[in-house]
């Protein structure tokens, strides 16, 4: 029997997917917030404060024309140069004060609606919008849609409607304010009138337009016989970040307490051709993108997914203080709860306009081979994504003021001749490349970033760097560019040292597992070949400019030379290896060898090998699934098994067995009687001993052997199964929910790879009990499409997918168990598993209104308008599993 939980889910659920709908989602993010309404107030300054998406040059004058003229739109779709906006929300304190309340971005709807909607028709130049009513302040129950028996009339009323995202569950939408504590803010939504006269681009009275029968659906009124896309706005206002503990209230800009004077704004400014083709394409019955603006052609091709940071909010235009903490509403509008209409105060003296550059007679444009800066020519893309780097000689970051010039002169500056640009705001240098360039055509269809110090340049992207070049340049003459293994290098004293070549560091252990250093200010060949000498160490190699290793073999293999392109910070013409890239060289008492043995500690190896594996002594555990190994020497410097360390005076075989097949850990070992050691891989320094050396019985059982001094009994726990990373991840409780493997990413510096993009949340939580599945339902309940877990214990949700330039990692980087399930990967250290929704479970079909046509219904009681609205799509499910999760 089903629980009623999933009932309701299922319930849920067929809203949105009996009926395939044929639709666009377009996320939006500010672009100027004031009182500006072209609209309303054409050339002046208006009534109320509002938050404005859309074109870079949105002003009080703004027409169809000059938004063509615009150089980017904070929406997704660049070809569509519309403009959205809503009322500011504020939350007025008991001392009186107006707090803003932080926008968390717009999401616009182009919904396939309206029984004519097979004569769907695109929205003509100069055309513009008001849906709802600035002025009520009561929900109105008597004006109706138009509507016949088939497709009943509904109060208009119904248009506005808000949704509490709370972490406590879905709960019914509501006309007006009504819940205000939203641990994932409020979502005012907004449905347009979609009947059109096919006439009027406007009228003040909004005549021109009708809302469908059914508001979301149905049919129009015959004088209005032509249907637009559907229009339908999401506005998320971070309720959650203010302190409601005064006992204040909520109020829109235009003084509303009461939510019902919320309203949309729309001014046209779409390339006519490419809505045109959207529409015939992706809407309509046999439309197959599902909502993904990704999966529509026309629509694919000009979006920017960068659209928020490349198209950033403008200085404001009104010379008035809009945010922070205010003491009036921006226009001195007094908050008014109704229910009678409310007039708009207008404050007796107005602000002038700010002096605002007019930019629209700028451009912009991603670098093309040929361009130049200074020196440098553009050479074209390369692919960051993985080890090494196209460039991995010196680097660094400038969050607000990187520029091509700046990333080319600081190359040029440090010996380098190429400078790579990267995620807006990394410049990266090399004498050579260490990846391949693209082709221009690949290059060109890449997404790319503005640079943080010029909005008119562009700083390569994520995974992606822009390579620039200053041909003329040779470089500082530099030792240890060598083409073979002949080059040499002589040191003090008459030696000569032998270049080798460029070598991969070890992975789990070190490519030279001898003594080390560092020296950020004075690694030099000649400085690291004098410390390996005086180890006795036959080989030096350098690393990142300034790591010295020692050893006498080198396991890894051999690379090409451009990966070991960074200067030694101690001498500036030769080179010191590169990022996890090591510049070997051999000193006269190395003798090549084909020898694989990674031990090396010193000039006179200890012939640790021992090729003796006495059976004799093996213990006999009770316990299943473990297979004894052989008695293995402790190490120095780390110990032989290093994920777990316990000791008790009860010590036996089967406990720690247990402990290990618990923790999934692949080895175990014993160790002096007491102690119980596991771990994923047995230290390579690690060697086999006789087996007289474990000699030693478990403190908790004298039949058992429990190693020696130094000496490990180690077992192979055999129930061990790799952690893995599960795909499709299946939402608990969600039946049919699932989120799809996306891969290892590193997280980029100080910066989070799931962190916040300006304009759309993310949320972050630690667990003691994390499992993906845990995480999974935790970012599901919160609308977050994008996932990840990380170091074990955390988990990470947003809405934007892979951000801040975080590089993509091989599966085998995010190793860490999970601490719910160490059968499961949760990422690494500083490293994520990242997981996306599949699409079908997106959280639109949730969220928006999704009410089949009247069609199917019996004819609804018109003559009786109900007194208060039905929730429109939600209804409260049961009881959720309360998960503790500690947030920061
Ligand atoms: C669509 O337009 C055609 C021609 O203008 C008209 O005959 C037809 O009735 C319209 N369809 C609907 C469903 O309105
Ligand atoms: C949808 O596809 C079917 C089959 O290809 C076709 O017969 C029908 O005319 C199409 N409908 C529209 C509205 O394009
Ligand atoms: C903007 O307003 C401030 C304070 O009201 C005033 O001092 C300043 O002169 C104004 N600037 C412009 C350009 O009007
Ligand atoms: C806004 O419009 C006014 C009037 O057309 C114009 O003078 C001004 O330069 C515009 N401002 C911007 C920033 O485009
Ligand atoms: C640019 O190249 C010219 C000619 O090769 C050279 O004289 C000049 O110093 C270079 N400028 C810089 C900044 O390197
Ligand atoms: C970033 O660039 C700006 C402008 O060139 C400069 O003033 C600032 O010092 C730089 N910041 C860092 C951290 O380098
Ligand atoms: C080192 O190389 C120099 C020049 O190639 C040579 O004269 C010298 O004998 C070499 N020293 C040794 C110890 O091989
Ligand atoms: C680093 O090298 C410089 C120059 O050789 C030396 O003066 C300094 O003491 C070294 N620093 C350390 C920490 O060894
Ligand atoms: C450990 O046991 C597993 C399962 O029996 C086996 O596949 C694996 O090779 C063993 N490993 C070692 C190092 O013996």
């Amino acid at each position: 029997m089903k629980t009623l939980q999933s009932a309701l889910l299922v319930f849920v659920l067929s809203l949105f997917f009996d009926d395939v709908e044929a639709f666009w989602r377009m996320v939006c993010g500010t672009i100027q917030m004031g009182r500006i309404d072209p609209i309303i107030n054409p050339g002046a300054i208006a009534g109320h404060c509002h938050t404005v998406a859309g074109p870079n040059n949105f002003n009080t004058t703004s027409t169809y024309e000059s938004y063509q003229a615009a150089y980017c739109t904070s929406c997704s779709i660049q070809k569509d140069k519309s403009a959205y906006w809503t009322p500011q929300l504020y939350y007025r304190h008991t001392n009186g004060m107006f707090e803003e309340v932080p926008h968390d971005g717009t999401v616009v709807y182009y919904l396939d609606r309206g029984v004519g909607a097979v004569n769907m028709t695109a929205f003509p130049p100069g055309y513009r919008v008001l849906a709802g009513d600035p002025a009520l302040r009561a929900y109105d129950p008597n004006t109706l849609t138009y509507g016949n028996r088939q497709y009943g009339s509904e109060p208009v009323a119904n248009r506005v409607s808000y949704a509490c995202l709370d972490s406590s569950g879905p709960m019914p939408e509501t006309p007006g304010f009504n819940r205000m504590k939203c641990s994932s803010g409020l979502r005012a939504q907004i449905q347009f009138p979609s009947c059109w006269d096919g006439v009027n681009l406007y009228k003040s009275d909004q005549s021109h337009v009708a809302h469908l029968s059914g508001i979301d659906n149905g049919i129009c009124p015959p004088t209005h016989p032509k249907t637009f896309p559907h229009l339908f706005f999401e506005v998320i206002y971070s309720v959650n970040s203010i302190d409601q503990s005064d006992g204040g209230y909520f109020v829109f800009s235009n003084g509303d307490t009461t939510g019902y004077g919320f309203h949309g704004d729309f001014q046209n400014g779409w390339d006519v051709d490419v809505l045109d083709a959207a529409i015939s394409q992706c809407m309509g019955a046999n439309a197959t993108n599902g909502g993904q603006i990704g999966l529509c052609p026309p629509l694919a091709a000009s979006v920017d997914p960068f659209f928020s940071r490349n198209c950033p909010e403008q200085a404001p235009l009104v010379n008035e203080t809009t945010k922070g903490m205010l003491k009036v509403l921006p226009g001195c509008n007094p908050p008014t709860g109704g229910p009678s209409r409310a007039q708009q105060n207008i404050c007796p003296v107005q602000p002038a306009l700010n002096y605002v550059d007019n930019q629209d007679y700028k451009t912009r444009s991603k670098p093309v081979p040929g361009d130049s800066v200074a020196n440098f020519t553009y050479k074209g893309c390369a692919f960051d994504t993985g080890q090494p780097r196209p460039l991995t000689g010196m680097s660094y970051s400038n969050q607000t003021g990187m520029t091509i010039d700046s990333c080319t002169a600081f190359c040029r500056k440090n010996g380098y001749a190429m400078a790579g640009l990267e995620y807006a705001s990394q410049c990266y240098c090399a004498s050579a490349l260490s990846r391949e360039l693209q082709s221009p055509a690949v290059c060109s269809s890449q997404s790319a970033m503005i640079c943080t110090g010029d909005s008119f340049q562009f700083c390569g992207g994520q995974g992606l760097m822009h390579i620039w070049q200053d041909d003329q340049y040779t470089g500082p003459v530099l030792k240890g560019l060598p083409v073979a293994d002949v080059s040499t290098l002589s040191l003090p004293g008459g030696e000569n040292a032998t270049y080798r070549g460029c070598y991969k560091e070890g992975t789990g252990a070190r490519a030279l597992t001898g003594t080390s250093y560092s020296n950020n200010t004075g690694m030099s060949l000649e400085n690291c070949a004098a410390f390996c000498k005086r180890g006795n160490f036959a080989l030096f190699g350098t690393e990142y400019g300034n790591e010295c290793y020692c050893g006498n073999t080198i396991t890894t293999e051999k690379v090409l030379q451009g990966n070991c392109s960074v200067i030694c910070s101690g001498d500036k013409t030769e080179f010191c290896g590169g990022g996890s890239r090591l510049s070997v060289w051999s000193l006269g008492s190395y003798t090549p060898s084909s020898s694989s043995s990674t031990t090396g500690t010193g000039s006179n190896p200890t012939g640790s090998q021992s090729s003796t594996t006495s059976t004799s002594a093996t213990p006999l555990p009770s316990a299943s699934g473990v297979a004894y190994l052989d008695c293995y020497s402790e190490t120095t410097g780390g110990r032989a098994l290093s994920s777990l360390f316990t000791t008790s005076g009860q010590m036996t075989v089967d406990l720690c067995a247990q402990r290990a097949q618990a923790l999934n850990l692949p080895f175990f070992g014993l160790e002096f009687a007491s102690q119980c050691l596991a771990g994923s891989v047995i230290n390579a320094a690690s060697s086999i001993l006789q087996s007289t050396k474990c000699n030693m019985p478990c403190s908790g059982n004298t039949q058992q052997t429990c190693g020696g001094p130094n000496a490990i009994s180690m077992y192979n726990n055999t129930l061990y199964v790799k952690p893995r990373n599960p795909d499709p991840v299946n939402v608990p409780n969600q039946a049919g929910v699932q989120y799809g493997y996306y891969g290892c990413y590193a997280e980029p510096g100080t910066a989070r790879a799931l962190g916040s993009t300006s304009n759309m949340g993310s949320f972050a939580t630690e667990s003691s009990s994390l499992t993906v599945e845990a995480c999974a339902a935790l970012c599901f309940a919160k609308g977050y499409n994008w996932m990840g877990v990380e170091n074990g214990n955390q988990c990470f949700c947003n809405g934007a997918g892979i951000v801040n330039g975080a590089i993509n990692l091989t599966d085998a980087d995010c190793s860490t168990t999970c601490v719910g399930d160490p059968k499961e990967n949760c990422g690494g250290t500083a490293k994520l598993n990242v997981y996306q929704l599949k699409s079908g479970n997106s959280r639109f079909g949730k969220t928006t209104p999704s009410k089949k046509p009247a069609s199917t219904k019996p004819p609804p009681s018109s003559s009786k308008p109900k007194r208060t609205p039905a929730p429109t799509t939600f209804v409260t499910s049961g009881k959720r599993p309360t998960r503790r999760y500690r947030t920061w």
